[in-house]
């Protein structure tokens, strides 16, 4: 089967080796943004104009199935690309609910784009799932793009960790697919003081149970 991997830019990459890996008789297809990447800084309504195409694309390409492997797309934007188009599409979204199930500290941290953390999806999360936590949003604003270009500041990264660790954050959640390119070095930098979450597992387990139904 045809499996579709879409992500602004880098992030993808990361979620389509993983799927590929894990599914090796299933062909993987990636597209990425490049053009307009990063998408966080920008607004749903143009990011809906960049995506519609990408997907009607891969939807033409035979795909049964496309894996957004992108929070920020996810969260602001599932429902109405659902309504566009009549493929399965596996949203990404920050891991909030394994988050705040594992805080011993009742701190959580969420890395994730400014559009991401705006979206109403996200609030919904946290207010479900995180009431009873303490969510802090450290600024990652310029990660995607400092990841995208292959220019990782590892002070910046240091800072912004530490504020959160600082702060009793014993959970990391990576709600953005570029930061999973650096997921080592922040597990460094969080070394025996907090877990990083990632979502890789959740986005198998759905995709499993979406190609066993079009099997
Ligand atoms: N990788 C994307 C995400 O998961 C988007 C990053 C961006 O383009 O800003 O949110």
């Amino acid at each position: 089967m045809k499996i579709g991997v879409f992500d602004s830019g880098v992030g993808g990459l990361s979620v389509a080796n993983f799927i590929q890996r894990a599914l090796p008789e299933h062909e993987v297809i990636l597209r990425e943004d490049k053009a307009h990447v990063p998408y966080g800084t920008r607004t749903p309504q143009e990011i809906f104009g960049f995506v519609v195409p990408i997907f009607q694309e891969l939807a033409e390409a035979g795909c049964q199935v496309i894996v957004v492997a992108c929070n920020t797309v996810s969260t602001n934007l599932i429902e109405q690309l659902r309504a566009r188009f009549d493929i399965p599409l596996i949203a990404t979204e920050p891991m909030i609910k394994p988050a705040a199930e594992r805080t011993v500290t009742g701190i959580i941290a969420v890395c994730a784009t400014p559009l991401t953390l705006q979206s109403q999806r996200y609030h919904w999360l946290k207010q479900t799932y995180a009431k009873d936590c303490t969510v802090l949003e450290p600024d990652c604003s310029d990660w995607a793009l400092m990841i995208q270009n292959n220019q990782v500041d590892i002070s910046k990264l240091e800072t912004r960790l530490s504020e959160v660790l600082d702060a009793g954050a014993d959970i990391i959640v990576l709600g953005c697919t570029h930061y999973h390119w650096i997921d080592e070095i922040l597990q460094d930098i969080a070394r025996n003081r907090a877990v990083i979450i990632e979502p890789e597992a959740s986005i198998m387990r759905q995709l499993k149970r979406v190609l066993a139904q079009r099997a």
